[in-house]
Parts: structure tokens; C-alpha cells; sequence
């Protein structure tokens, strides 16, 4: 099966098992394991911030940030397809009660003319303008990344105003392998990161936030609030280490072998799709005026082997990952070509 539904589906490979076999533990709620101390030392060296905490997924990781960084009756400024906004089961609300401000963006990223249009005036008719949330890689745009110029603008701004900025850089992995911006510099223009290990690289679970020691401070508070204190969970931070170490350095392999895919899916005509928006391991195309749904795509990709994802009724996603050879490539890039040849049923 070439399963291209997400880069989330990777399992640890047996090199991954012997060091999570072998890792030493502690209690981490005392602070005591010395393989996630090791892995939050790496990641605030990696990052350039005071301090790091190992999390257990990037939805934690990123409502533990929304909830330090705001109060109840606050408002955060996102994009209108960010994963905060749209695949975490309601949990600003939920979980901070704050109140979520979708601003439309093109590709997943927005401007800092934008922001200045929603930003609230402080007077008592309206929420406190608290946080803004960057996603990038951006998912359900495709994997695109957002314009560090932009970033730059959003940032210098956010802090001239009291606002602080989250970054969703559970994919910040595959934007920094293709614009060679590294982490660090990107880490520069947030006051708090998510990045996960149990994406493109390839780790069963886990992710980590960083940020100033006085908020990973106040983080580990909301970690623990969340059911998120962990006892000898080295054996997670030894994967993703061994990720780091290991998994990292292929990311251009996934980012070129979903460049393979786009170009091909670029050439049959009646799938509508901009190959530009194929900027690192995602790619997403729309068969609206194919006359197949989505899922009618999906299910004849499966009787060749082949899975992919399908939302919004017509569009459908294939990521590559560690699991992805050429070869399931230049397959799928056939099937495709099969399927769409004789086009509307
Ligand atoms: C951009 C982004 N942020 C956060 C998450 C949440 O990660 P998790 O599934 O580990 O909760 C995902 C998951 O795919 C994601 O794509």
C-alpha cells in the first residue's frame, strides 16, 4: 500500500526501536527524565529561545501556548484554514475561552495590513486583541510557507502593540529545509514555537513548545492542567531525537518527490490545480470538473494500491514522507494518469 495520506502515518523503524528501547527515563512531572531534558536542551539550542517542554501532540502544544499567552475573553488573530481554527475540536474556546478572529488569507498566509484592519480598538466595547497565530508550513493550503519578509513585518508590529505571536510550526521542519531559513531565524520572530517529531520526521509521538523560561515556566503549568505530565516518556524523547538526528537531513527528499507529483498531476488538464502552491511535502488538487467527486477518486486510487485524503467534497491531498520511494511515485503518477485519461464518467 502506498499510503499518501499524511506524513503522520510513519512508523518507527527498527533503528528508531533500539534507542527508544535502550533510552534512560525519570519522572519528567519532577522534571527528572534525562533523555526530555536532553531533547529540550537540543530544541532551545535549536530554536535560539531560554527553554523548551516536550509536549504530547501539536495540538497540545499549541493550546498550551493559546492559553499562557491570553485570559478568558481575549482574542487571537489566526488564518481562516489554520489547523488551530479548524482541526482542533473547538479548543481556544474550549480550553481558554478565547474568542477567534479568522482572517482570510491567500495560501494560508495573510499580510500585516491585514492584521492592522482587524486589530480591536482598546475601549470596553470590544475583546482584547491578545495573540496572533502563524501556521507554517501552512497544512490545508498545501504545504506553503509564509513569506519571511512578511513574518518579519507581523512580528515587529505585534510587538510595538502588546500582542503576542505563536508560531504552529508543527511542519517548521520542511519550511526551513526549503527556504533555508534556519529554525532559529524563524524562531526569532515569535515569542512562543510548536514543532512536531511525529511528522515528516517520522517520530511515533510527541512535540515540543519553546519560548522565554518565565512562559515555558507558566507552560508546564497548563501541560499538566491538560493531562499532558508525563512520567518516563523518554522513550518518546529518544525517538524524536533519533528523528532529529537522523530524519531531518531527508526532508528535500519528500519535498522532491512531491514536486514530481505536482508537476505530473500539472499536465492533466481537467484536475484543477496551481503546482505553485507546492512549495514542501504537500500537494493539493481539486477534481471538481472532473465529474468524480473526491471520493470517487479516493476509491479508485485504492483498488491500485494507493491512498490519499479527501476534504471540502472535491479536493484530495497526498503527502510524502518517510515511507515514499521513487518508485511509489512514478506508480501513483500512473495510476493517475489511468485514472484521469478517460476523464468524466
Ligand atoms: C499545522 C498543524 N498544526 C498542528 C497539528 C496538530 O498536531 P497533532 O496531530 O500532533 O495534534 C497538525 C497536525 O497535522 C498540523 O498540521
Amino acid at each position: 500500500m502506498i499510503d499518501l495520506r499524511s506524513d503522520t502515518i510513519t512508523r518507527p523503524t527498527p533503528e528508531m526501536r533500539e534507542v527508544m528501547r535502550n533510552a534512560e527515563v525519570g519522572d519528567d512531572v519532577f522534571s527528572e527524565d534525562p533523555t526530555i531534558n536532553r531533547l529540550q536542551d537540543m530544541i532551545t539550542e535549536i530554536t535560539g529561545k531560554e527553554a523548551s517542554l516536550f509536549v504530547a501532540s501539536g495540538t497540545m502544544g499549541n493550546q498550551v501556548c493559546i492559553n499562557t499567552h491570553t485570559r478568558p475573553g481575549n482574542e487571537i488573530i489566526l488564518e481562516r484554514n489554520a489547523h488551530i481554527f479548524n482541526y482542533e475540536s473547538g479548543a481556544p474556546a474550549l480550553l481558554s475561552g478565547v474568542q477567534v478572529l479568522p482572517i482570510a488569507g491567500t495560501n494560508g498566509s495573510f499580510t500585516l495590513e491585514q492584521v492592522q484592519e482587524v486589530i480591536r480598538p482598546q475601549n470596553v466595547h470590544h475583546p482584547k486583541t491578545a495573540l496572533i497565530c502563524i501556521e507554517n508550513t501552512h497544512n490545508r493550503a498545501g504545504g506553503t510557507i509564509f513569506p519571511y519578509v512578511e513574518m518579519q513585518k507581523i512580528w515587529e508590529f505585534a510587538k510595538s502593540a502588546g500582542i503576542r505571536l505563536h508560531l504552529d510550526g508543527a511542519r517548521l521542519w520542511n519550511a526551513s529545509a526549503s527556504t533555508g531559513i534556519s529554525i532559529r531565524d524563524y524562531c526569532e520572530l515569535c515569542d512562543s514555537v510548536s514543532l512536531c517529531f511525529s511528522k515528516g520526521l517520522g517520530a511515533p509521538v510527541g512535540s515540543i513548545i519553546a519560548g522565554s523560561r518565565q512562559f515555558i515556566e507558566s507552560a508546564r503549568y497548563y501541560r499538566k492542567v491538560y493531562g499532558g505530565g508525563m512520567r518516563q516518556a523518554g522513550i518518546l524523547a529518544a525517538a524524536a531525537i533519533y528523528a532529529l538526528e537522523n530524519n531531518r537531513s531527508r526532508l528535500p527528499e519528500d519535498h522532491r518527490r512531491a514536486r514530481i507529483l505536482a508537476d505530473a498531476i500539472a499536465k492533466i488538464p481537467q484536475i484543477d490545480f496551481d503546482p505553485a502552491t507546492v512549495q514542501s511535502n504537500i500537494v493539493i488538487f481539486n477534481v471538481r470538473n472532473t465529474g468524480y467527486t473526491g471520493q470517487d477518486v479516493l476509491d479508485l486510487l485504492l483498488k491500485r494500491e494507493i491512498r490519499m485524503l479527501t476534504f471540502a467534497g472535491t479536493k484530495i491531498r497526498a503527502v510524502t514522507h518517510l515511507h515514499i520511494s521513487d518508485d511509489d511515485i512514478h506508480y501513483t503518477v500512473e495510476a493517475l494518469g489511468e485514472i484521469f485519461k478517460t476523464s468524466q464518467k
